[in-house]
């Protein structure tokens, strides 16, 4: 996931123009498809385009992966609306937080999800990632569209570096893929096992203890344990899937561990349409 081929930046210009070439082509097909059909509302426009971003992305050498395909830092600029859950935390925050409450965006990636929320007016919006390529391409982006109201910090999320109190924290997107030993994260042992679970995330919740102000709210998507009695064969890639995310949880289950720890389950989201599993977005709040 990390192979990056740092020396072919006239490569990845070259097949990236081929394919945003091909990719507006099919997007101009899409809409004329889709015109007149009832679709989710477009969010507000965003101080840098995708196109500006994925530049950068190409001009810091981060855009190839294996020497030949475009890294998932260049396509994770093309989001858009397209995951509910992400726009299910987006409005909700929006709808239900003060512009002035700080918010946490754990496993940030280059940003898009801290960029959303800064361009939306709220003012102070914290970022933080594992990777330093996502720090650096966030920072990037931070400086040349003058987003003043966020910062960055390269942070491992399941020991959160302990520097103040936030009204909002988001766990969205990486929890249940870094528990399956993605991005250089440890793979967990027995991960069907309801004990091993449940101490997975009281342990994730208590680490974010310090970090919360009364009141405020975690939002944590995790693979849904329907997905523990899905038919192999209504996946894809069929008996393989089994083993894909597999640390899963029923509601019930997050809302016992959320006690643990004074957070109490107030809302929930459920998404199959998007992604290898089906995934929950559940909305703790601190008592
Ligand atoms: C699929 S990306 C999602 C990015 C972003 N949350 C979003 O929704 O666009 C997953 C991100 O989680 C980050 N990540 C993985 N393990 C992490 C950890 N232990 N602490 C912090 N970030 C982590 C990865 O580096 C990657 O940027």
């Amino acid at each position: 996931m990390n192979e990056f081929n740092h020396g072919s930046i006239s490569t990845a210009k070259r097949l990236a123009f081929t394919y945003e070439l091909k990719r507006n082509f099919t997007k101009s097909i899409k809409k004329l498809l889709r015109k007149g059909v009832n679709q989710n509302p477009q969010f507000i426009k965003s101080r840098y385009s995708d196109i500006e971003a994925k530049k950068i992305v190409v001009d810091q050498g981060l855009g190839l992966v294996n020497g030949n395909q475009l890294s998932w830092f260049y396509t994770a600029f093309e989001r858009d609306d397209k995951d509910p859950l992400t726009n299910f935390t987006l409005k909700f925050i929006n709808e239900k937080v003060d512009k002035n409450k700080k918010i946490l965006v754990t496993g940030c990636g280059t940003g898009i999800m801290v960029f959303h929320l800064a361009d939306q007016g709220f003012k102070f919006v914290e970022g933080r990632d594992l990777l330093p390529e996502c720090i650096k391409i966030a920072s990037i982006l931070k400086d040349k569209f003058d987003y003043t109201e966020t910062s960055f910090l390269l942070d491992d999320g399941f020991k959160p570096f302990q520097n103040g109190k936030y009204d909002v924290i988001t766990a969205l997107h990486w929890v249940f893929s870094a528990w399956m030993g993605n991005y250089g994260n440890k793979q967990i042992e027995n991960p069907r096992d309801y004990d091993v679970r449940s101490k997975l995330l009281i342990d994730f919740f208590g680490e974010y203890q310090s970090l919360m102000n009364p009141g405020c709210l975690f939002f944590v998507e995790l693979i849904d344990a329907v997905a523990d009695y899905r038919d192999p064969f209504d996946h894809p890639i069929g008996l393989e899937s089994l083993n894909i995310y597999p640390v899963r949880f029923s509601p019930e289950q997050v809302a016992i561990c959320g006690k643990e720890h004074g957070l109490e389950l107030i809302e929930k989201r459920l998404s199959v349409s998007y992604g290898h599993q089906p995934r929950t977005t559940f909305v703790m709040r601190k008592n």
